[in-house]
């Protein structure tokens, strides 16, 4: 990529207070990267002769980033909204042999063929948003073929579109039927964890810690696998109880713990002193009528980094925007417009682990979006609309 200057163009760099707003921009890109970023008067005469883009007078903010999908999976579960709108919830439904057990049959069944194509148009969604960065979450397996198949399907993702995916391994999402908790996470968890990592498929490790799923304690065997592999964590905690899930990623020093729900003061505490990230999932707040919503104020208190995911799931959560989940923040959650891009960039991006994207600043890959939005605080308050102008990943529009 040649360098060149996007000139006249207004900047939410999220490098500073008030979105690190700089008005009448421009940015300098080099080799998929920013070299420099600041108020187009202030270009360095170094950069001065580059080609230029002119972006329009149009604002230009980091790539969204989807930090939280399980994007990937076999089936749908229309059926089961049907269930929950006569009245039977959540838990009930996946006591049942329902819920992310019947996506589990559905996922097993599908070839890895399949599980590419189906979640191509998802994937679109999502991209036509400006998002450039996805994670994807197996889980829908539990078994080792499956498993392993849900990841190789997510990794292909990434050679049929321009996207960059990270795949996180959940096999501790759900018991399979007629098995034992324990067994299951001794013989058949860990193992595909060891398997996934040898054929290298594998960027982060994630459990479910609830009634209907895992314990603290077999998540923590799960965790101290991962921890011995070199693998990141992070933990669906607290989204239907207090169960402990919280503290215990915070002491594995997890890059996240997401829902949260029902996560205390104490869990605030812990997570700021161990720099995890809440990754805040609106949608399923949403769709499945919740109605205790994350402690944002104790979240602020303790300077906790939250982040904002779609959670794209055919359970919880068939959300296929980033647009939407940022105006569910602001709407469910009291979130400022601010802390919604916050949250779905710099924030998504430290839920990764990423330190190379998510902010407009010199080194940082060239991930953007440009809106026809003149203020950012725009981003989050329509709802169903869709102002992307053009995504670019790594220095080019695409
Ligand atoms: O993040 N909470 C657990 N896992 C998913 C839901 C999965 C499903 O219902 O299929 C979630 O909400
Ligand atoms: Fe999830």
């Amino acid at each position: 990529m040649s360098p060149k200057v996007l000139s006249n163009a207004h900047l939410a760099t999220l490098a500073g207070p008030d979105y690190g707003l700089i008005r009448d921009g421009a940015l300098v890109l080099a080799d998929g990267h920013i070299r420099w970023a600041g108020p187009a008067a202030d270009l360095p005469a170094e950069h001065a002769a580059l080609p230029r883009h002119d972006m329009g007078g149009r604002l230009i903010t980091p790539a969204p980033i989807d930090c939280h999908t399980h994007l990937v999976h076999g089936g749908d579960r229309a059926r089961e909204f049907e269930l929950r709108l006569q009245g039977a919830s959540y838990a009930e439904i996946a006591r049942a042999g329902g819920g992310i057990l019947s996506t589990v049959a559905a996922t097993r069944a599908a070839s890895e063929d399949d599980l590419v194509a189906s979640a191509l148009p998802r994937l679109d969604a999502l991209l036509a948003e400006g998002v450039t960065t996805i994670e994807v979450k197996s889980g829908y397996g539990l078994d080792h073929d499956t498993e392993l198949r849900m990841l190789r399907a997510a990794r292909r993702l990434a050679t049929l579109r321009p996207v960059r995916i990270l795949t996180t391994y959940l096999g501790a999402h759900a018991c399979p039927p007629d098995t034992d908790a324990d067994a299951y996470i001794d013989d058949i968890c860990i193992p595909t964890l060891h398997a996934a990592q040898a054929q290298r498929l594998v960027d982060a490790v994630d459990g479910f810690c609830e009634g209907i799923a895992f314990t603290p304690a077999q998540i923590a065997r799960v965790f101290d696998t991962a921890r011995a592999l070199g693998l990141p964590v992070k933990l669906h905690a607290e989204q239907l109880a207090h169960t402990g899930g919280t503290a215990l990623a915070a002491r594995y020093g997890a890059l996240s713990a997401d829902h949260v729900e029902y996560a205390t003061e104490d869990d605030a505490r812990a997570l700021a002193a161990a720099r995890t990230v809440a990754v805040l999932l609106p949608g399923a707040f949403y769709t499945l009528h919740e109605t205790q919503a994350p402690p944002i104020a104790a979240f602020r208190a303790h300077g906790v980094a939250m982040a904002l995911a779609s959670d794209c799931n055919p359970g919880s959560s068939p959300l296929t925007s980033l647009l939407l989940t940022m105006n569910m923040g602001c709407t469910l959650f009291r979130l400022t417009p601010e802390e919604a891009l916050r949250g779905v960039t710099v924030h998504a991006a430290a839920a990764l682990g990423l330190t190379d994207c998510g902010r407009l600043a010199p080194g940082l890959r060239a991930d953007l979006a440009v809106w026809d939005v003149e203020n950012p605080a725009e981003l989050a308050w329509r709802i169903g609309f869709n102002p992307l102008h053009q995504r670019w990943l790594k220095g080019a529009p695409c």
